[in-house]
Formats: structure tokens, sequence, C-alpha cells
């Protein structure tokens, strides 16, 4: 049996697979804040480009990837899955346990599948800049990756406390040819009002996303870019479950259990939509999104519409949330620091089309300890959540005495967030 399962570069999915066109139910529109009407293409081509516009609206079920974009991915693409040997004889359990390991990105995460994919489109209409928020520095990082891939000027505003505490995330980006600001900032009306009620405020990704947002409007040729829950950002990630089938069937496994860390939802939706499809299509698998006990989006917020950034300049979409002014907790796992989730998230969460767990942040470190003595990998604090459900369901199954398989997504790893576990 080999350890890593890998595909050839002509195994890059040629297509996105589009969760929207199988679901068995309808999904809530995004509504204009004002009319409270469902928001038309025109009232989002202010910040995006059409061709994101139109996926974000599609329920075409596969959509093709330009082929500027696959070779973009070629650099890093298709990433390993990996059989976590050391793991399983560790917990001495009867249990498989595989990850996809999307870490191996340049900028070490999963979040360059979409920054590329979204800087493509904007470069293809004219967008001469991309201003986009981050919170722990992972996606502001791809997208200023992806920005000078594509030549594009980037801004990214970085979450305050993120900002102070990975000080290497800066770096990165500037290395990359962005620039960056820590928000709350003083070159935003959203982040001055933010100062002025809370001076030492840790920010927020609500807050960052307002920034963001108000300074792309400001020029007609700049344009933002969301790094998670929007329709188009999940869309972009699920070839990481498309390429994760393809790697099951060479194992000649199939997943019993499938699980995603969740901030915002992309991650998550990216190992997990595929499997959803098979899910509504009959398969029994459990399907298991997880996010930290202080930030419990989806386990304990509230299904209703909401904005997805602070001071209320995106569309209110229909999902769980904490409220928009929700500021959470300071923690080390900051990309799941995020007061909603994706509106298809909530939506299959709803319907019962998957499972929300929450973990304290000891429990998603000792994973992470565990994991690191067993594989090797640092993981990022938030991939450390889905590592330790993978933990705890290989551990149910030792107690059952269960043959079951668990495939898990390690979103990123953690080498520049030594801090967080140094503390
Ligand atoms: C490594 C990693 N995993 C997960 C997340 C959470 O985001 P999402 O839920 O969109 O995958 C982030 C966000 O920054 C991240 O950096």
């Amino acid at each position: 049996m080999d350890k890593k399962i890998l595909l050839s570069e002509k195994d890059i999915p040629k297509n996105y697979y589009n969760l929207a066109a199988d679901l068995p139910f309808q999904l809530s529109p995004p509504l204009h804040p004002g009319t409270k009407q469902p928001v038309g293409p025109d009232d989002m081509s202010p910040i995006f480009p059409m061709a994101l516009i139109e996926q974000e609206m599609s329920t075409q079920a596969e959509i093709p990837i330009p082929d500027p974009v696959r070779e973009a991915y070629a650099i890093y693409r298709p990433t390993p899955m990996i059989r976590a040997t050391r793991l399983e004889k560790a917990l001495n359990t009867p249990a498989k346990i595989y990850y996809k390991y999307e870490g191996i990105s340049p900028a070490g995460s999963h979040k360059p599948n979409t920054a590329i994919a979204q800087a493509y489109y904007n470069k293809m209409e004219g967008t001469k800049k991309l201003i986009t928020e981050t919170g722990a520095g992972q996606w502001g990082s791809s997208l200023a990756y992806a920005c000078n891939l594509f030549e594009l000027d980037c801004t990214v505003y970085m979450v305050r406390i993120s900002f102070d505490q990975k000080p290497h995330r800066k770096t990165m980006i500037n290395m990359y040819g962005a620039e960056i600001y820590a928000s709350p900032s003083e070159r935003t009306q959203s982040g001055r009002n933010v100062l002025k009620a809370f001076p030492d405020s840790p920010g927020s990704l609500g807050i960052a996303i307002s920034e963001a947002i108000e300074e792309a409007l400001q020029e007609e040729t700049s344009k933002y870019a969301l790094g998670s829950v929007l329709n188009h950002v999940l869309l972009h990630q699920t070839i990481i479950g498309l390429e994760a089938q393809k790697q099951m069937d060479i194992a000649g496994d199939y997943p019993d259990v499938v699980i995603g860390c969740h901030g915002g939802g992309s991650n998550f939706a990216g190992i997990a939509f595929p499997y959803v499809r098979e899910k509504i299509n009959g398969k029994d698998i459990d399907i298991i999104a997880v996010e930290p006990e202080s930030c419990p989006t989806l386990t304990k917020g509230k299904l209703e519409y909401d904005f997805g950034d602070q001071a209320g300049f995106t569309p209110l979409m229909r999902m769980y949330t904490l409220g928009h002014d929700f500021i959470p907790p300071v923690i080390h796992a900051g990309g799941l620091r995020y007061h909603g989730a994706a509106p298809m998230v909530s939506a299959i969460l709803e319907n019962n089309l998957m499972r929300a767990e929450t973990l304290s942040v000891e429990a998603a470190f000792s994973g992470a300890r565990l994991f690191t003595k067993t594989e090797g990998i640092i993981p990022a604090p938030e991939s450390s959540h889905a590592v330790q459900m993978a933990i705890i369901e290989a551990e149910k199954a030792r107690e059952e005495g269960k043959e079951k398989t668990i495939l898990f997504n390690l979103s990123g790893h953690g080498l520049l967030d030594m801090s967080a576990y140094a503390e």
C-alpha cells in the first residue's frame, strides 16, 4: 500500500463542481439591504467582475476551469492525498485515516485555489487592483500571490490581532508585491468609526471586509475579492474534493466520514461538496464541519438574514450567524474567527446533509501535537480542528470495533503560526 496517492497534472479537474445544481431544495437568494429584494448582477458589478457574478448565481453543475487557471494550478496541484498510517498506529484504531494536503501550495493553504481564479477573471475584465481582507493571513498572502501571477495590484486589510501575532505573513504579502494594513485602520470611514468607539479593537473579519469593500468602491478599476463564504469561492475550492474522489478510487477506498474545519466554509465545502452530491444520490456519508468553541457560528448561531461584514456593505445573506457586529474572542485560529457561514453550507446543515461540531482550542492543539509527532506536518491552527475531529472519529471506531474510512482536509501548514504553538 502506498503512503501517498498522487495524481498527474493532467488529472487537475477541467471543471469546478457547483452543488447548487443538485440541491433538493431552493437556496434563499441574497437580498438588497434597502429594498429587501433579491440582488441582481448590477448590484454586485461595482465590486465583482461579471464572470464571478455569473458563477455566484449559476445552477449549472459543471463550470469549466479556464486553461490559464489550470496552468497556474499546476505549480502545486494536484495536491497529495496521504494515508496517516503512523497516526492510525498511535491511536491503535481499526479506522483508516486519509488526508488531502493543501499546505503544499505556495501560500501554504487551500486559499490559492480561489485566489488564482479570482485574479484571472478580474484580469480578463480589466481590473487593475484587487482589495481584500485577511484573518490569519493565509488568504491575504494567497491573493497577493495570485495578483502577482496576473500582474494586478493588491491591497490587504489584515485583522489587527493577527497582524500583531503573525508578522511574517505581512512580510510574505510584501514579498509578493502587495500592500498590507492592520484593520481597523484610519484609511477608511468604516475603520475610523470602529477606532473611535473602540480604540483598542482587535479587529474582526467583518470589519476588515467593510474596509476592503469601501476602498474597492472608490475606483472603477478596483474590485473586491472575498476569500470564503460566497458561492463562487466555494465553487473554486471543489477541486479539492474532485481530486480526492479520484485518489480514493485509486486507493480502492470510500470515505464513511468526511471532515473539514469551518471558518467561512470554503475548505470544508471544497472537500465536502462533491461528497454531498453523492450523499444526495443515496450514499451514507457522515460529513462534519468543525468550528472553534469560541466562535460557534454553525452550532450556536441563528439561521437568518444578516450582513457578511460589520458595516453592512454586503447584501443580506441567509446564513448561520452570531450577528454581524459580533467581535469573536481573540484565538490562535484567526481564520475561524468569522461571525457568519457560507449560505450554501448553512442550507445543507439546515437540511441535515451534514453536521457541525465544536472543539476547544486545547483539544484542537492536542490533535495538532499528536499529528506533528506521528505524521510530521505541523498543521495550521485552523486545520488542527479537522485533525482532532478525525482523531475523535478514529477513537470512536476503536471503541466500537468498527473499520471506518475517514477523510479530512488538512487545509494548511502552521509554519508561520509558531508563536501560537509556542504559547
Ligand atoms: C489554513 C486555513 N484553514 C481554514 C481556514 C478557514 O476558512 P474557510 O472556512 O473559508 O476554509 C483558513 C482561513 O483563513 C485557513 O487559513
